[in-house]
């Protein structure tokens, strides 16, 4: 199928998903009905991971700046980056890439960093790689931030002696040389990994592997990169597709079903980004609602490349024990004009904030097999939560939609009934309504909803089957333009603002901004 094809197939199935029995008309209000009495699946908190690559300013900069820097840091790892993704609650990061991990040699990021050698970034800009940012500093920075460990081991360059000896190094309890090398190095305790990628984009940046190629490399990584520290349980992560190709999710699972006693795997990793072409050419500021429209469009294919990779699975693991691991997804645009080659920046916009809502919301309503994923990327890279110039930081509109769904980690779905006419843009039609439930270990209900259209407030009434319900109470995030964005001169121009709603006459409603995000308690 043509990726026109596909986009069309993708916005079709999500529509039939969302669609109404009978469709509203679009001067009617809308409806969200939500049926407390049939819980789903735990929406697993890592769906709302992160990712930082060795890249641009993502890790230099974005989170590291030295012991010695003026600005404020804890053993080198800047306090108001810390502060500030404390509060997302970070579940895991991933690291040191993306392409980058498939050329990192984990030897050259450790002991004193005066000797660590200078290396090359030939992914990213050619840039020197100072390696002062190695393991124990990235340790460091996830428990500064109270996240788990997602690293991704080197199978395009590496050896898979060098993928042992790293795991070894970091998780075993025993004096091996490797142990007492990293005591020595200022760690005596064994670090938890919570999560280990066998490789990255291995039908790509990652050695263009063919399925069954890397299969044969998998089966090897996945044996001897161990996991030593009974503390901790490590899910390996398969590569797995490109979008929307499944040869490699086919010829994993395959492999999984007839492995042997010798080796397993607990996820396989998609990589999605909404970029509609490549290379990416959207820009990030400046654009109309043609190009609002025609992103939201791409970035609802997630649902239907999910569908088409999940009925795979389900043919080979009906049990679900694999998770699916979205360990790269996100908005691709433009890069800011003037910024240096390969660093990937781009502006952050009112519309990646509905982009980054929407995703959510598709992985929550595949929570029986999404267990996993990770925007890309974390910081001053790609659709980014925090930007930093220097001493100042700043946080994008995607960040608070982050920080606004945190009540949703770990909660348990509710099914959700919409009934919305649609958003139209010239030939693109989308859900004008987009909406997640869940129940959270209090027992509160928590609603998510999108308001896709620019131009219209929508109003929704809302019901819990079997409940009155009382008072909506929670923040929206809406903006002036679908461009808006922060800056360091304008910091809080998207911002979220509180959002309340109380019942009439028994029934309770719910004013939605034009495109806007919204998330609020029920009692
Ligand atoms: O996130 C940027 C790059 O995108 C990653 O390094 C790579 O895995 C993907 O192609």
């Amino acid at each position: 199928m043509t990726r026109n094809l596909q986009a069309l197939a993708g916005a079709l199935a999500f529509y039939c998903l969302v669609a109404p029995q009978q469709p509203a008309r679009a001067d009617e209000p809308a409806k969200i009905t939500i049926d407390a009495a049939r819980p789903g699946a735990t929406i697993n908190r890592n769906i709302f991971g992160q990712f930082a690559e060795h890249l641009g300013r993502g890790v230099y900069e974005g989170i590291w700046v030295g012991p010695d820097s003026p600005i404020p840091n804890t053993r080198g790892i800047r306090n108001d980056v810390v502060a500030a993704l404390k509060a997302l609650k970070v579940p895991n990061v991933r690291w040191p890439g993306g392409c980058f991990a498939d050329e990192y040699h984990w030897r050259n990021g450790i002991g004193p960093r005066d000797k660590r050698p200078a290396t090359l970034n030939p992914n990213w800009g050619g840039v020197i790689e100072p390696n002062t940012f190695g393991t124990h500093e990235f340790m460091d920075f996830v428990q500064q931030i109270g996240a788990d460990a997602y690293l991704s081991i080197n199978v395009g360059s590496g050896t898979a002696a060098e993928g042992a000896d790293w795991m070894e190094y970091l998780t075993t309890p025993q004096p091996s040389a490797l142990g007492k090398e990293r005591a020595a190095n200022g760690h005596p305790e064994p670090y938890p990994v919570a999560m280990l990628g066998i490789g990255n984009e291995s039908w790509g940046c990652g050695g263009s592997m063919t399925p069954d190629y890397y299969v044969s490399q998998l089966k090897i990584h996945a044996r001897y990169a161990r996991n030593y520290n009974t503390k901790q349980k490590m899910q390996r992560i398969a590569v797995g597709p490109d979008g929307g190709h499944t040869e490699y999710t086919q010829a994993v699972m395959e492999a999984w079903k007839n492995k042997t006693w010798a080796w397993d795997i607990e996820g396989i990793s998609l990589h999605f980004y909404t970029v509609v072409k490549w290379p990416p050419a959207f820009k990030a500021t400046g654009f109309g609602e043609d190009e609002y429209a025609t992103l939201l469009r791409d970035t609802l294919r997630m649902d239907d490349l999910l569908r088409t990779h999940l009925s795979i699975m389900d043919k080979y693991d009906p049990e679900k024990k694999i998770a699916m691991v979205v360990d790269e997804w996100g908005a691709w645009l433009a890069a800011t004009p003037g910024s240096p080659e390969g660093f990937l920046e781009q502006q952050n916009s009112q519309r990646d904030a509905l982009i980054a809502a929407l995703n959510i919301n598709t992985f929550a309503r595949h929570a029986d097999r999404v267990r996993g994923a990770n925007i890309a990327q974390m910081v001053n890279v790609l659709q980014a939560m925090i930007f930093t110039d220097k001493e100042k930081m700043l946080l994008t509109p995607t960040y608070h939609v982050f920080r606004m769904y945190v009540p949703f980690q770990g909660a348990t779905v509710l099914p959700v009934t919409v009934s919305a006419a649609e958003y139209q843009h010239g030939e693109i039609k989308l859900p004008r309504v987009d909406a997640i439930a869940a129940r959270d270990a209090s027992g509160k209900t928590w609603l998510a909803v999108s308001n896709l259209d620019p131009g219209r407030t929508t109003q929704v009434s809302l019901d819990v089957a079997g409940t009155t319900v009382r008072r909506a109470k929670g923040e929206t995030l809406t903006a002036p333009r679908v461009d808006s964005v922060n800056t360091f001169d304008a910091p809080a121009t998207v911002a979220p603002k509180p959002f309340q709603a109380q019942a009439s006459g028994g029934s309770l409603k719910l004013t939605l901004p034009p495109s806007s995000v919204t998330v609020v308690s029920l009692d």
